[in-house]
């Protein structure tokens, strides 16, 4: 593995069109060469998870990022999202978190996919303060990031909020997009940040299913135990807001569940769950629809999505069948 500031060294300060349209492309696009089943635990499988991550990367550096300018409503809409602490910071804990477990595994394919997710989460964060720096937006103070006790445990939390989060992140990006209430080139800066959030479940879902597969059979049910107990605290994380104060002494009110209810504050439309849930699938179905399909995907947050517009369904049939009843009584 080269080492990964030696990959920001090398990034283009002002790459062309065409560079920047082959980058996109192939950070999108990738299949392994090795035919065949990629069975979890195999050689072949890890490999391939390590190398479609390697491979597509996207060089594109913060630093260089050209902040549009915005008209005073949409800078206010920006600037009243209740989100920024909370994705500085969650991208600040995720690096940290994703650093301090890579630097645990022994296994040098899989080390070097977790210390490159580390870094472009480090990025993101890099992205965002940017953003809120070219925008004046107010923050409260960063805490200070501490390396995590439980190593594991952290990188679970953060692997499996990032599933859950992306799932939903794309809806409400697609559903932005659509209404064009920010400008494009803020969306078009946003769009590789989306994709490799993408990559990186990706990366994790296969993670997982490689750990379970190679880890000792006695280990298996104290894994499994941790996993649930992972979704529990997940669960109860997102109920609520949470507050922070800024350097001001200004409270800011930051929610924790954006990534479901936000779609009034960035799309000003009105969805039932149920239709925001179908943006949610058929988003992620796109992002992920260009990558080797033997490589395993997150399930989970799609599944209750699914529910959710079955259930929806099920209750629409039920409900119309008691009206026609009543009528016909
Ligand atoms: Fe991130
Ligand atoms: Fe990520």
């Amino acid at each position: 593995m080269s080492k990964l500031s030696d990959i920001y060294s090398q990034l283009p300060d002002q790459p062309s069109e065409k560079t920047l349209a082959r980058a996109d492309y192939e950070a999108r696009h990738w299949s392994s060469p090795v035919p065949g089943p990629l069975k979890p635990g195999s050689d072949e499988h890890k490999r391939a998870m390590a190398a479609m991550f390697r491979e597509t990367f996207n060089p594109y550096k913060p630093s260089v990022i050209a902040w549009p300018e915005l008209d005073p409503q949409t800078l206010h809409r920006i600037t009243s999202l209740p989100i920024w602490d909370i994705a500085v910071q969650t991208e600040g804990k995720a690096r940290l978190r994703m650093a301090a477990y890579a630097s645990m595994v022994g296994d040098p394919d899989i080390k070097d996919a977790l210390s490159r997710n580390a870094w472009e989460e480090n990025r993101h964060k890099e992205v965002l303060s940017k953003l809120v720096e070219a925008y004046g937006i107010k923050m409260a103070p960063e805490p200070p990031y501490i390396e995590p006790k439980d190593t594991e445990w952290a990188y679970l939390v953060t692997g499996f909020s990032e599933c859950v989060d992306s799932f939903f992140a794309f809806g409400l990006f697609a559903l932005t997009e659509r209404t064009g209430l920010f400008p494009p080139e803020l969306i078009e800066t946003f769009e590789p940040v989306m994709q490799e959030e993408c990559r990186h479940i990706l990366l994790f879902a296969n993670w997982l299913a490689w750990h379970r597969a190679t880890m000792p059979w006695w280990q298996r049910p104290w894994f499994e135990l941790r996993v649930l107990a992972v979704w529990v605290f997940l669960a109860y994380e997102r109920v609520g807001l949470v507050r922070t104060m800024d350097a001001d002494g200004n409270e800011h009110t930051q929610d924790n569940n954006f990534t479901v209810s936000g779609t009034k504050d960035v799309a000003d439309i009105d969805l039932s769950l149920p239709e925001f849930m179908q943006v949610c699938l058929t988003e992620n179905e796109r992002r992920f629809s260009g990558y080797d399909h033997r490589l395993l995907r997150p399930r989970l947050a799609p599944n209750m999505a699914k529910a959710v517009i079955a259930g929806s369904k099920i209750w629409g049939c039920v409900a119309g069948g008691v009206r026609k009843l009543r009528k016909s009584a």
